[in-house]
């Protein structure tokens, strides 16, 4: 059983981070592996829009066409039993690096061929506000809207903030190992 991760946060001893790190050990706990991807670390380019419809190769052949580190990622999605997406909260939004991900993540699913390894994966998503705590439900929204029509089945979204952290935190862990136990 093995999880991939996707992580928004630049930060790895930050809060989006730290959350990341009680679902994935409730992940381990239950025996799974994880593989971590900090965004902000790896070359995404931003969707081109290639065709003057809009579309392009995602279209009809399932690909993009960007040569960057899109792809390794999507792999490890692909083998992944379950995926867990967690950004900070900036702007009551995703981060920039996790929009640029999942924009171009989405455009490929969207091609009936790739279906089989992606549609109907478990996934989780966590939104962190680590600054005044607003956003976190419009980020919660956009989250959900780019995870489920990306096809994955959304088992839950955490919407975390400074004041309910440490409480939260026990359910991110019991999340992770619900997920293993039940992909
Ligand atoms: C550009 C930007 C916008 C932000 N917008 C919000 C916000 O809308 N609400 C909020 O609570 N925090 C906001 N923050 C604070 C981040 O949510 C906080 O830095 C993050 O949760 C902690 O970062 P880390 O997890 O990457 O360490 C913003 C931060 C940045 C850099």
């Amino acid at each position: 059983m093995s999880v991939t991760a996707i992580c928004g946060s630049r930060n790895r001893n930050g809060k989006t981070a730290a959350a990341l790190q009680q679902f994935l050990g409730g992940c381990r706990s239950a025996g799974a592996e994880a593989t971590e991807y900090y965004l902000p670390e790896q070359a995404i380019e931003r969707c081109r829009q290639c065709d003057p419809d809009g579309w392009g190769d995602c279209r009809d052949k399932g690909a993009c066409i960007i040569d960057d580190d899109f792809d390794a990622i999507v792999q490890s999605i692909r083998s992944a039993q379950g995926v867990v997406f967690a950004t900070p909260v900036y702007w009551g939004d995703l981060s920039e690096s996790i929009r640029a991900f999942t924009d171009r993540l989405r455009r490929i699913c969207a091609y009936a061929g790739n279906a089989d390894t992606i549609e109907g994966k478990p996934a989780v998503g966590i939104c962190v506000a680590g600054g005044s705590g607003g956003g976190w439900l419009t980020c919660c929204v956009s989250l959900e809207k780019t995870v489920t029509q990306t096809g994955f089945i959304l088992q839950d979204i955490f919407a975390l903030n400074k004041r309910n952290l440490p409480y939260k935190n026990k359910a991110l862990a019991a999340a992770g190992t619900w997920l293993v136990s039940h992909a």
